[in-house]
Order: C-alpha cells, then structure tokens, then sequence
C-alpha cells in the first residue's frame, strides 16, 4: 500500500480518512497543517501524521488527496511542486480535470465525489476516470460508481448535492409529526425508518423502477395516494427538479469558465 497524503483536511477529507482507516487502509496518512486542531486530532485518533507544510506531505506520499474549497485551489497550487510520479485525486466540484492539469502541472488526475458517509464506509465513491488504483483504495468506503464521461461527473455532483437535500426534507417531516405531539426521538425514528424501508424494498426489486414501486403502494383510496394528490397539486417534485437544473447549471458554468483560463 503507498502513503496517502491529504492536501486541505477539513469536513469532507477527514470522514474519507476515518473510513480509509476502518476499512483497513494501513500505509502512512500525512495531513497539511492547516485547521491544525482538526488535523492533530485526526492524527491522534486515526494514526495520520501532520507534516510542517504542503510540500512535505507531497514530498512524501505519491497519492494525493485534494480536499480544499474550489476558491482556494489556486492557492493551494502554489503551494506545492508536483512530481510525474504524483496521482491527484480532487473531492473539488466543479473544478475539471483541464483546470487541475492547468493549476498542478499534471495530466494525473482524478476526480471524485463521496459523502460524509465516507466515515461509515457507506457512500456512494464517483470516480472519473475510474482508475484501478483509486478504485482499489476506496473500495473500503462504499459503492464505487466509475463514470468514464467528464459531463456525466457534473451530473453525479448534482445527484450528490441531493444527499443533502433530503436531510432538509426529513427535517421538514421530522419537526411536522413532532409538532402534533410525537415524542421527538421516535418521530426521527419513524422517519428514518420509513427511508430506509423504502431504500431497502428498492434494492430488493432492482427489477422495478421507482415509480412503479411507489404506484404498487399509492393505489386508489389510500391515503398515501390522498397525500400524493396533494403533492402533486404543490408540484413538490418539479422543485427537486429546478433544484438539479440550477446547480447542474451553476456547475457548467463554473467548468467551462475553468476551462477558458
Ligand atoms: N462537505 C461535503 O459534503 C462535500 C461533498 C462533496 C464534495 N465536497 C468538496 O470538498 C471540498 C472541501 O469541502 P469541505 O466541506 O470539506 O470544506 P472545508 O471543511 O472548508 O475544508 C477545506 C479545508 O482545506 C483547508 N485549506 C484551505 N486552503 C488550504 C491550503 N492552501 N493548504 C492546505 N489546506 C487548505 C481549509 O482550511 P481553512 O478552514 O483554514 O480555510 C479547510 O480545513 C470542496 O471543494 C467541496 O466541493 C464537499
């Protein structure tokens, strides 16, 4: 296994480092040094090492993982000398695998997106390209998702932003059945159990789509048809929709401006 080094450690990297590590991931982790508390304590608790400054974890590690925001690549590019003997790996969205090769010098680039599910070894890990390497080093972290396309990569960035979308929704769910008086931690209960019903029956019928799986419960006279009928009328889902269709949109804009630089 080769030494790993993770260039920005913050929200998103450090539950890729805890999955990395729970899975079985024994090479040497290095950490940059900024956030310092949240790399030393992710050090201590995960067996990483946090090194003086950029060029040293780079310098040591052969994969790199990029874990900073999209406005602060290019400062972290001048950071850093990358070798040919570098593979970068970018959690960034929105940034394209042009723009890395324009900011690090290197056409040996990866791009990924994951959610913070990562900590369970329990997300979904797009990879494009998909690499036998990368794979090999994430598989512990969940499902892996190859993606050969680079427009298709945007499209899996949207899919994953509705990751955080429907903690919103349960949200919304959750603060409705606990206002008529349900006990709070049960109504997330019977929330979060009524996702993972319909996640699990799902997976179970890969033979069916979703719509009709919800049509075989929604039939005439039920109730959830009755609720249906009334989300139906507020066009609840056509703002899922224009949701996609923003940040789909934003996510074009901001690759193509990347690319015009
Ligand atoms: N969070 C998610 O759910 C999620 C999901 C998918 C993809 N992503 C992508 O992952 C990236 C990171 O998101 P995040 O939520 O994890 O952000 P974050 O918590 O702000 O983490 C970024 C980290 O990088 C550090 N940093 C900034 N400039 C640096 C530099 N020059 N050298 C070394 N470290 C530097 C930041 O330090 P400071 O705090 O001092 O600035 C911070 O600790 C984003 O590009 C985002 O598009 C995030």
């Amino acid at each position: 296994m080769k030494a790993i080094g993770v260039l920005g450690v913050g929200a998103l990297t450090e539950k890729v480092v805890r999955g990395l590590r729970r899975g079985g991931f024994s090479a040497p982790i290095y950490l940059s040094p900024r956030n310092v508390e949240r790399a030393e304590s992710l050090a201590r608790d995960y067996d990483c090492d946090v090194l003086a400054d950029n060029q040293a974890v780079v310098d040591a590690s052969r994969i790199l993982l990029l874990g900073v925001r999209p406005d602060q690549l290019e400062s972290l590019a001048h950071s850093v000398d990358i070798g040919p003997r570098h593979q970068l790996v970018s959690f960034i969205s929105g940034v394209s695998h042009r723009e890395l090769m324009r900011l690090f010098g290197t056409d040996k680039t990866i791009r990924s997106m994951l959610s913070y599910a990562a900590e369970t070894n329990s997300t979904n890990v797009v990879l494009n390209p998909p690499s036998k390497e990368i794979t090999a080093l994430f598989d512990s972290l969940g499902t892996l998702v190859p993606v050969e396309r680079e427009d298709q990569f945007e499209l899996a960035t949207v899919a994953a932003c509705m990751n955080g979308w429907f903690y919103f929704l349960l949200h919304d769910l959750h603060r409705w059945i606990a206002d008529k008086g349900f006990d709070p931690a049960q109504s997330r209960q019977l929330i979060l159990g009524s996702l993972s019903d319909c996640i699990a029956y799902a997976r179970l019928r890969e033979d069916q789509s979703f719509a009709n799986l919800g049509k075989s419960i929604a039939t005439s006279g039920t109730y959830t048809a009755l609720g249906l009928e009334m989300l139906d009328l507020h066009q609840a889902n056509a703002a899922w929709s224009a949701a996609c269709e923003i940040v789909l949109d934003a996510l074009l804009t901001k690759t193509q401006e990347g690319d015009r630089k």
